[in-house]
């Protein structure tokens, strides 16, 4: 299953390392190629001797080793080399130096330099992985990306009982192998997604606009390209890159033209996702020059309706057509959401919420609820990415329904 996959697992020090033998034995039975990085605790509670044994690879666990002849690892290309960088077992005390940039031993230097997505599965006594230092090192790292294999609970080595086990190797196989398992899910499907803002120009300079940074749209962008599908994308003015063979990017500045965009290519679609933050509202008039200040007089703009792009394609849509539009809720979430899916003819809502820190609009991470004419699935912060993967789950399963 993991032929041919290159895993850097980094092993520290902390009790349920002795279990990251097993995983490292699993994965390497499993195909793939596991290069293992020890932090100089992990060596008190794991032997390299075990660990390059089992995974058929020198353990590395220092930048210059000893009788190296003065080579070095190289922590820049491990991480090159790396389909995935797995930390497991992440004590209190590496979460801390990973959430900072210390890069003060090979393991946290080659994270810091990584290029390749990363797993960690903290595992600590309860009340550290309770405390709020815990609490904002994780999410410090949800944000930038890494997926976080929550502890679990159960008996800890202090005798205690509590959230701080890292979880069973199985299970973090389990992960390793969704992460990067080539899933073909959507292949020959074509997804149409809509992201980011609009801008409504008032003159050749001013624009009436929002704070989406288009950063969920190409998180859903990017896992439809993962799972194998088309992918058509129509983005407002955003500072975001994302290169693919099979995708179709198509720049937008305004609602008007994103409308056009859409309606171009809804018709071809199998599943439509509109994540955009379309303005409602657009200045009647735009001026060919730049608006003058005019003292003791403040201009009053009027304001024309723009097209709502998703409503109307709720209305023609097709019955094998999958729509999925995005709210956000300020009050009386999910019945405001519930009444959005009927309007707009719609097969899934994903429900925003304003009231959780960590959410919304320019942060990595987001908070959401899914909405169906039978469900309401509440989904824990996760990174962008991470939701991204549970829409087209919920989406794939949902479809496997009907
Ligand atoms: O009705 P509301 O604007 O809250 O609906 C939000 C959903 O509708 C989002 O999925 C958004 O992308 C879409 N929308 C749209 N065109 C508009 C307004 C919203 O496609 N003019």
């Amino acid at each position: 299953m993991l032929d041919g996959k290159n895993i850097l697992l980094g092993i520290t020090g902390g009790i349920a390392a002795y279990k990251s033998i097993f995983l490292t034995r699993e994965l390497a039975k499993l195909g793939a190629d596991v290069k293992v990085i020890i932090t100089p605790d992990a060596e008190q509670f794991v032997t390299p001797v075990t660990l390059a044994t089992l995974s058929g690879n020198p353990v590395l666990s220092s930048f210059v080793p000893e009788g190296a002849g003065g080579l070095w690892n190289n922590h820049v290309e491990l991480g090159k080399w790396a389909d995935l960088m797995v930390i497991a077992p992440l004590t209190a005390n590496t979460l801390s130096k990973l959430a900072s940039g210390q890069s003060n031993n090979l393991l946290v230097a080659t994270y810091l330099s990584a290029t390749c997505p990363v797993m960690v599965a903290p595992a600590m006594d309860l009340d550290m992985y309770a405390h709020p230092t815990t609490h904002e090192n994780l999410d410090k790292l949800r944000h930038h990306g890494v997926e976080v294999l929550e502890a679990a609970e159960g008996s800890l080595a202090s005798g205690l009982s509590g959230k701080g086990r890292m979880q069973e190797p199985e299970e973090i196989i389990e992960a390793i192998r969704h992460h990067l398992a080539p899933t073909e899910q959507l292949k020959d499907k074509r997804v149409l997604i809509t992201a980011g803002p609009t801008h409504e120009p008032l003159d050749p300079v001013r624009f009436i606009g929002n704070r989406s940074s288009g950063k969920m749209g190409f998180a859903i962008a990017k896992q439809a390209l993962r799972l194998g599908a088309e992918v058509t994308l129509v983005a407002g003015p955003v500072n975001a890159e994302l290169d693919h063979p099979r995708l179709n990017r198509m720049d937008v500045k305004t609602a008007e033209e994103m409308m056009a965009a859409v309606a171009h290519c809804y018709g071809e679609q199998d599943i439509l996702v509109f994540a955009a933050a379309v303005a409602d509202y657009r200045p009647k008039d735009v001026s060919n020059q730049k608006i003058k200040k005019t003292p003791g007089d403040a201009p009053v703009i009027e304001l024309v309706q723009n097209p709502d792009i998703l409503k109307f394609v709720g209305q023609h849509k097709k019955p094998d057509q999958f729509l999925v539009g995005f709210a956000l809720e300020t009050d009386q979430e999910v019945q405001n959401a519930r009444k959005k899916l009927d309007n707009k003819n719609l097969d899934m809502i994903v429900l925003n919420s304003l009231n959780d820190a960590g959410a919304g609009f320019e942060f990595d991470t987001n908070k959401v609820t899914f909405i169906t004419s039978k469900d309401v699935v509440e989904i824990p912060l996760k990174s962008k990415d991470e939701v991204a993967v549970d829409i087209f789950r919920q989406i794939l399963k949902l479809h496997a329904e009907s």
